[in-house]
């Protein structure tokens, strides 16, 4: 497909059947993660993915169903769960090339722990749709984290940064509700000067 295909295509998808993934293209999928770029190449990042229904059975115990997601949701073959890892930066930048060796976090222009793991997330959604399928980014809420982290063994130092479903969309999606509220070029591009609209 066509990569400004891709792009156009992409949505979240909240609705699935429960046909499953071949192997092949789990791999695929978790793999493109890998390709995101990342701060100092620190690739201070990991993924849970749960491939077993009755692993994602467990995990969606930690979603609640009334306000959270849609009824198919779980019917979603794969899920991922992406990962931040703050420490593994920390330590990056104390290296010689870098040379923050008093692990400062005020030295950060912005997390980029956060930042990298969401472009390996991004890779994913957009990886999904290449293969034919959908994916829905999702927020675990805080106070389901320790509960999370517990059932599936993930240390401390690592912080989910949501969660990502894949597999392939039930017929009749609805319709994308909020469409009309993207945001135009003029809205948000300052051109060479703030105020100068696109
Ligand atoms: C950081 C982040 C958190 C999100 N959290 C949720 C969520 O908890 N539940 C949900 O249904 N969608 C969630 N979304 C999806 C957004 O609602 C969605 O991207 C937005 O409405 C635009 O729709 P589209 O992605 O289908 O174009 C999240 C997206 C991002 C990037």
């Amino acid at each position: 497909m066509e990569f400004s295909e891709v792009l156009r295509r992409r949505r979240m998808v909240r609705h699935y059947t429960v046909q499953p993934l071949e192997d092949a293209v789990v791999e695929r999928i978790v793999a493109s993660a890998l390709r995101a770029p990342s701060a100092g190449f620190t690739q201070g990042w990991a993924f849970l993915v749960l491939t077993e229904p009755a692993e994602r059975q467990r995990f969606w115990e930690f979603v609640p169903a009334r306000v959270e997601r849609t009824p198919s949701m779980p019917d979603a073959p794969l899920v991922i769960v992406p990962m931040a890892h703050k420490k593994a930066y920390l330590e990056r930048y104390a290296e010689p090339d870098k040379g923050w060796t008093d692990r400062d976090e005020n030295r950060w222009p912005a997390p980029y722990w956060h930042i990298d793991t969401g472009m390996a997330a991004l890779a994913v959604l957009l990886t999904a749709v290449d293969e034919g399928l959908g994916a829905c980014f999702f927020g675990i809420m805080p106070e389901q984290l320790d509960g999370f982290r517990a059932e599936f063994g993930i240390p401390a130092e690592f912080a989910p940064i949501g969660a990502i479903t894949v597999g392939y969309p039930a017929p009749g999606q609805p319709p994308a509700r909020f469409e009309h509220r993207r945001r135009p070029l003029g809205d948000v591009v300052h051109r060479g000067f703030w105020g100068n609209r696109w």
